[in-house]
């Protein structure tokens, strides 16, 4: 039965760690996949997750099923970093949020939801997106199409190219939006451009669909919320994907959320029940340990500080790698003006490498990079940074 089953091609961004974790040579960089490591390159176990867990496993928990959609106070610490503690919507009962496995896995059950609501609805996604963005929608049963969004001469957004865009789309048509930390350019709209985001959505009836999985990575957890707070006010329904794997280094825990917000309890009510049968046909309910760790860190005011103080010394030392591997590529005299990569937020640099130079990169200096050119500030440090950009400053001479 399976004699004819073809080999499919490794995924573009986790088939580049099987092939790093494959690298024998020891001075090996992985800049492909979005993953935060401290300077010493370790993974961090973040110190209030860590006393999270430990107050959790001394009470030895029981690992009972989850609500379908989760632990309640999982999803209420959810909606208060989305939308700002004690927001008017969710007191209304207007947001209907749900645990998820990863921000993947919201946008799996967040897909299949809207499938089986507006069949014949198209997805539009930024050009470039996420890829895995166009994967997971096609796979959901969807066409997907690009808006305009990168501009490669300016490095940052093509405005009105991507208004122009939105403004002729049909009605109740899906649009795939990056809340912050656009992956993979790096360039974010405006506060002012966001508005204008939201007139169109409203204006064409479009269906908003949010992918938040770098709050707190630009300037802050409010402040990277401002394209949620633009759409509450515009009185919008929407959809937001969100993820802790990053913002609590818990990659493996999978822990991440959908939230819908509807015109009504009501609708929250009926959007539940069926968001519940998506789930249920997937994995039926979400694990335990991750959620609760999150909930409880969230919950506890001492731990949530040290929490928010950690995020920012991750965000500080991105930021940091940003300027020390453009002062370096200038200082070994690279013609090419890389100044963007200041510019650009979250974790990721799309650089304009060509795909012959990733390939160098890899082949030549064991430097893993997507073949889009997008690179991983986060895995930069203090030990390998000269190595990456002598290697750069090689490749581009
Ligand atoms: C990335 O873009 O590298 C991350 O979001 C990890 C992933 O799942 O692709």
């Amino acid at each position: 039965v399976f004699s004819t089953v073809e080999m499919a091609p490794r995924d573009p961004i986790l088939g580049l760690t099987e092939a790093f974790n494959a690298d024998t040579r020891t001075t090996k960089v992985n800049l492909g996949v979005g993953v935060y490591y401290d300077d010493a390159g370790k993974l961090p176990l973040l110190r209030a997750v860590r006393a999270a867990e430990e107050a959790r496993m001394k009470n030895a928990p029981p690992r009972g099923y989850q609500p379908i959609e989760g632990a309640p106070a999982y999803n209420k610490a959810v909606q208060d970093l989305l939308f700002g503690q004690g927001a008017a919507l969710t007191a209304d009962g207007r947001v209907v949020t749900a645990q998820a496995l990863g921000g993947t896995g919201a946008l799996k059950i967040g897909a299949d939801f809207l499938k089986r609501l507006l069949p014949q609805a198209k997805v539009y996604i930024s050009d470039p997106s996420w890829e895995n963005h166009r994967a997971l929608f096609e796979a959901a049963g969807f066409e997907v199409d690009v808006y305009p969004y990168f501009d490669a001469d300016t490095r940052g957004v093509r405005f009105d190219a991507m208004i122009a865009h939105l403004k002729a789309l049909p009605a109740s048509q899906i649009v795939l939006l990056h809340a912050c930390c656009h992956n993979p350019t790096g360039a974010d709209l405006t506060d002012a451009q966001w508005a204008e985001v939201v007139e169109v959505c409203k204006a064409r009836n479009l269906v908003p669909f949010l992918d938040m999985a770098y709050q707190g990575f630009a300037d802050g957890i409010d402040q990277d919320a401002v394209a949620v707070r633009q759409f509450v006010q515009s009185g919008l329904s929407f959809v937001i994907s969100s993820s802790f794997s990053k913002s609590f280094s818990l990659y493996g825990e999978r822990v991440g959320a959908l939230s819908i917000v509807t015109a009504s309890k009501d609708e929250s009510a009926r959007v539940l029940s069926q968001l519940k049968r998506t789930i249920r046909t997937n994995y039926s309910n979400p694990p335990t340990h991750g959620g609760a760790v999150v909930a409880s860190v969230l919950a506890t005011p001492e731990l949530r500080s040290m929490w928010e103080e950690e995020l920012g010394e991750m965000r500080e030392r991105i930021r940091a790698m940003r300027t020390g591997l453009v002062d370096k590529l200038s200082a070994r005299g690279v013609a090419r003006d890389f100044s963007f990569v200041v510019r650009q937020r979250g974790m990721f640099s799309y650089t304009g490498l060509t795909v012959a130079q990733v390939d160098r990169l890899r082949d030549e200096f064991g430097i893993y990079a997507v073949s889009t050119g997008r690179i991983c500030l986060a895995a930069l440090n203090s030990k390998n940074i000269d190595y990456v950009a002598d290697s750069l400053a090689t490749i581009l001479k």
